[in-house]
């Protein structure tokens, strides 16, 4: 696949408690990917696999994770503040329905996931790359759509966010052009934002900057 990453890595500042969470919690949490993850095997349960690509400070994460005990939830980022800070509040609210990845994602969809084995993939404000020569790197692109296709179940579902209305139309675009996914809200239509989805990080910075925010939901062929 495309080799210029959707991400930077930034080292970013982190706090002490995040660093000790680093050091103490990933053993209980992180999951080191090896050749194949049997996500069944690691979390010791059959439950509908949810998959949170770049979950940021994770706060959707945890918030959907307290919310369906009944699923088990996978978050994958590279940002190391962040992956503290998730470690921390799995920690503090004993979720055992969440486990942690430091990976690049289109790595863990395309080496370490077998296929069909996802009900659910979220991706909330995913870097927007808004200058035209880095739209290349932007997550979604067809290539990256149909490795998804292929790590979702029949009927699985991906939701997307984004603040940048450019990216949005792109998103729309690239997916209504799928055969491979069906949009929720029809052909060439964003979904009002679903009561579902938590407020994260990045969307209250887009609301201060007075952005709007896009929602997207389509559904895997069977
Ligand atoms: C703009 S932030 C949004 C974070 C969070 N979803 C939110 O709404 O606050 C995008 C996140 O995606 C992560 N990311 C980008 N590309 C990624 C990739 N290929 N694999 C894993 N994480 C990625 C970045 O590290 C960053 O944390």
């Amino acid at each position: 696949m495309e080799t210029s990453h959707s991400f930077v890595r930034r080292c970013g500042r982190m706090t002490a408690s995040q660093k000790k969470a680093l050091d103490t919690l990933w053993e209980k949490y992180g999951i080191v990917p090896e050749a194949q993850l049997a996500l069944q095997t690691i979390f010791g349960r059959t439950a509908e696999k949810h998959l949170e690509i770049g979950f940021g400070m994770g706060d959707a994460l945890i918030q959907m994770a307290k919310e369906h005990p009944e699923h088990d939830y996978v978050g994958v980022d590279v940002h190391s503040p962040g992956i503290g800070h998730l470690l921390i509040e799995i920690e503090k609210w004993q979720l055992t329905n969440v486990r942690v990845l430091n990976a690049d994602a289109i790595t863990i969809l395309q080496d370490h996931l077998p296929t069909y084995c996802l009900d659910m993939v979220y991706i909330f404000f995913p870097d927007p790359w808004p200058k035209k020569r880095h739209h290349k790197r932007r997550l979604i692109q067809p290539q990256f759509l149909a490795l998804l296709a292929q790590r979702l179940k029949p009927n699985g579902h991906v939701q997307l966010a984004t603040d940048w209305e450019n990216y949005a139309q792109h998103m729309l675009q690239t997916l209504d052009a799928s055969a491979e996914f069906t949009n929720v809200a029809g052909q060439g239509q964003f979904i009002p934002r679903p009561e579902s989805r938590p407020l994260t990080k990045f969307e209250k910075r887009g609301q201060k900057l007075g952005h709007g925010v896009w929602d997207l939901i389509y559904q895997k062929q069977e």
